[in-house]
């Protein structure tokens, strides 16, 4: 991807003002500036520093309200994908609102029940669960295991009739059906690792039901993230169904589907995904077939909750071009070097959002040039310590944070009207930088 010279006109980018327009959670104040739910982002800022993450307890229930009305017609509970964002305070906020988990590693577990979220809600997907992870889950007595393949069934069966359990099991199939999704996050196209392959899937239902240790309740299929068309699901739901018509007509019982994730958010100006669409593909494919049905959704829900509020360090100019180095970086938010993802970026001074802007690209100081936000985005000149938003940042960023070149992990705040006069709490301190070396051990043999 080149970079266009500064001087060029930007034909393809929403303006400022747009895109803050566009988004119900945010507002433009002349004097307070940038206001998510009602607060100043600046006001987080000056308490937490940046770079630091900000979530809205408001937009997630909003957010949950608006699916969960949506999904009333089927009567589809939803188990929400913990892997979006973890955050116990994100999970407790859900987890109130009535959401299960749905969770892929034995910490998750933990982090959901830490959160108050009830064995009995949790579903536990994933490709690779290890012993530990399935005993874990056996222990807990979580409500559903989505198995992947045959030989975990074959793991899970051993390990559930030596703990005297029997486990619910979901068969994950892989539909084979493209969600038409950034190749990184495909996942039910039969050469992705995922799920039992279609055509195994019903002697494998047939085996699970002879088990020990299994009771086959159903299955499970996810496509896919940040899919923004109906026509995927549609495609995969209908092969789903013809599976039930064929397992049944075996004799076999099949109770449960869980229908997945993946409803995509609009990250520029597109149109997100539509709970009412998924819906709809659901009550048309599985609406009649007399099941229990559940949603497995993480980014439509928290993404546009969240925000990256970062500091700009300086502009530089090289050659024709000008790049704005801000605080944060890849190792914050790595969605845009990862999967090329397109992020608002918008200034939190409204004075700074309304003057003239140029073209420029938004960095972090990372040594890599993938440590690259954005290119060729319109933006006013932005002196140094002048403050930036990034948004739609509430799924996979904070949770996909390392410490990259030694960078603490960066504070979080939640917005609430809750949370007493300034209307925000701290839910995560800012990694002290000796924090980073705590555990790691030199051998007494190097002194
Ligand atoms: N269920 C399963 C089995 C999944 O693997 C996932 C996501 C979900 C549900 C939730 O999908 P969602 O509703 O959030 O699309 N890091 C990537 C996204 C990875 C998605 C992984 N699986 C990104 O930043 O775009």
């Amino acid at each position: 991807m080149a970079s266009h010279p500064a001087s060029l006109p930007d034909n393809d980018n929403p303006s400022l003002l747009d895109l803050i327009a566009a988004r119900p959670q945010f507002a433009l104040h002349a004097m307070a500036g940038l206001m998510m739910d009602g607060v100043p982002l600046n006001a987080v800022a000056d308490a937490l520093g940046t770079p630091c993450w900000v979530v809205s307890a408001p937009t997630l229930r909003r957010r949950y309200r608006e699916l969960a009305t949506a999904l009333r017609g089927v009567d589809a509970h939803i188990h929400y994908a913990v892997k979006a964002n973890d955050h116990l305070a994100v999970l407790r906020v859900l987890g109130s609102e009535g959401a299960g988990a749905d969770v892929v590693s034995g910490g998750e577990l933990l982090r959901a029940q830490a959160a108050g979220i009830a064995p009995a809600n949790i579903v536990f997907s994933g490709v690779g669960k290890t012993v530990a992870e399935l005993r874990q889950a056996l222990a807990a007595d979580i409500a559903q295991i989505n198995v992947e393949s045959a030989e975990e069934l074959e793991m899970l069966s051993g390990l559930a009739a030596g703990m005297g359990r029997v486990a619910c099991v979901a068969l994950r199939v892989n539909p084979d059906v493209d969600a038409g999704t950034h190749a990184k996050i495909s996942t039910g196209r039969a050469r992705d690792k995922f799920g039992i392959s279609y055509a195994d899937a019903a002697a494998l239902y047939a085996r699970a039901a002879g088990l020990p240790g299994i009771r086959p309740i159903g299955l499970a299929v996810h496509i896919g993230s940040q899919i923004l068309s109906t026509s995927p699901y549609r495609a995969a739901y209908g092969r789903i169904a013809e599976l039930i018509g064929a397992l049944r007509q075996a004799g076999q019982t099949v109770e449960v589907v869980d229908c997945g994730g993946g409803l995509g958010i609009g990250y520029r100006d597109e149109p997100g995904g539509s709970p009412g669409a998924l819906a709809g593909a659901i009550r048309a494919n599985l609406g009649d077939l007399g099941l229990k049905l559940m949603v497995e959704p993480g980014r439509w829900l928290v993404g546009p909750a969240g925000v990256l509020l970062a500091s700009v360090v300086l502009e530089k100019r090289s050659g024709d071009f000008r790049f704005v180095v801000l605080d944060a970086a890849m190792n914050d938010l790595i969605r845009p070097s990862m999967y090329d993802a397109w992020h608002a970026i918008v200034p939190v001074s409204a004075v700074d959002a309304r003057r003239p802007a140029t073209l420029a690209d938004i960095v972090g100081p990372v040594c890599e040039s993938g440590d690259t936000f954005a290119q060729s985005r319109l933006l006013p000149p932005l002196a140094p310590d002048a403050r930036v938003a990034i948004l739609d940042a509430g799924a996979y960023g904070a949770v996909m944070s390392s410490t990259y070149n030694a960078r603490p992990l960066a504070a979080a705040a939640m917005l609430d009207p809750g949370a007493g006069p300034q209307g925000f709490s701290t839910i995560r301190e800012r990694q002290p930088v000796t924090a980073m070396w705590r555990d790691e051990i030199v051998p007494a043999w190097l002194s």
